[in-house]
């Protein structure tokens, strides 16, 4: 089973609160979105493996520290999910960005794949996948399997806020990609929206309603 991490660091959930209010504007939705998503950065990277190495301070030679393994790379599901990626490359500039094309189809609310284009040595890296919402989860599932299908094996999960119907999925189907949230919300209404959520991420960010 998969572990579910929730970042519940006052300066998120002070942030989040801001977010979610309705009278935020694409603006500052968009900043506190980024920024969230670099404090999230931190504890999502927290277990990187380090390495010693020598260098040589202006005083002395010493043995310091430098991140070793699987380089990374940051997967946002379109469209909300590119309002995470600066963010995470604040912290590290290096990663890669791949971009897959989702979205839920009004009626069923199922996900329907519109693009995909990831890097090259993707399977050979570790991927965070990125998505403000994770509501039933069916986005994050489709994501996550076309990751699987070319070759990666080390995938992490970052969204903001999920609904319990969203996350119980991606443990079942994707028992091996730990989940990564902000706040964890009640249930989903009857259009499958998060409750109380913060609405359509995507129309948020990008200013489309
Ligand atoms: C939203 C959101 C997720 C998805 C979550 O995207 O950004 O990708 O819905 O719902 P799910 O967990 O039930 O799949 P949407 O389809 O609205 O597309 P958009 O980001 O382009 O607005
Ligand atoms: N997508 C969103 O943007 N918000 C929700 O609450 C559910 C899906």
């Amino acid at each position: 089973m998969s572990t579910l991490h929730v970042i519940d660091h006052p300066m998120i959930q002070h942030k989040l609160t801001i977010m979610r209010k309705k009278e935020t504007g694409s603006k500052d939705f968009r900043e506190l979105l980024q920024e969230i998503a670099l404090l999230m950065g931190y504890e999502i990277t927290r277990d990187l493996p380090l390495e010693d190495i020598p260098i040589e301070t202006p005083i002395c030679k010493m043995t310091a520290k430098r991140i070793t393994g699987r380089k990374l790379a940051v997967v946002p599901i379109l469209r909300a999910g590119l309002g995470m990626v600066d963010g995470i490359r604040t912290l590290v500039p290096v990663a890669k960005v791949g971009h897959i094309g989702l979205y839920r189809n009004e009626e069923t609310h199922e996900p329907v794949v519109y693009y995909c284009k990831l890097p090259e040595d993707v399977q050979k890296r570790l991927v965070i996948v990125t998505d403000p919402m994770l509501a039933t989860g069916g986005s994050a599932c489709d994501a996550i399997a076309m990751l699987k299908e070319r070759g990666c094996n080390n995938i992490r999960l970052m969204c903001l806020v999920g609904a319990p119907e969203g996350i119980a999925r991606v443990q079942k189907e994707h028992p091996d990609v730990d989940i990564y949230l902000a706040a964890v919300d009640e249930r989903l209404n009857e259009n499958a929206y998060i409750v109380p959520g913060l609405g359509d991420a995507g129309d948020r960010i990008f200013g489309t309603k």
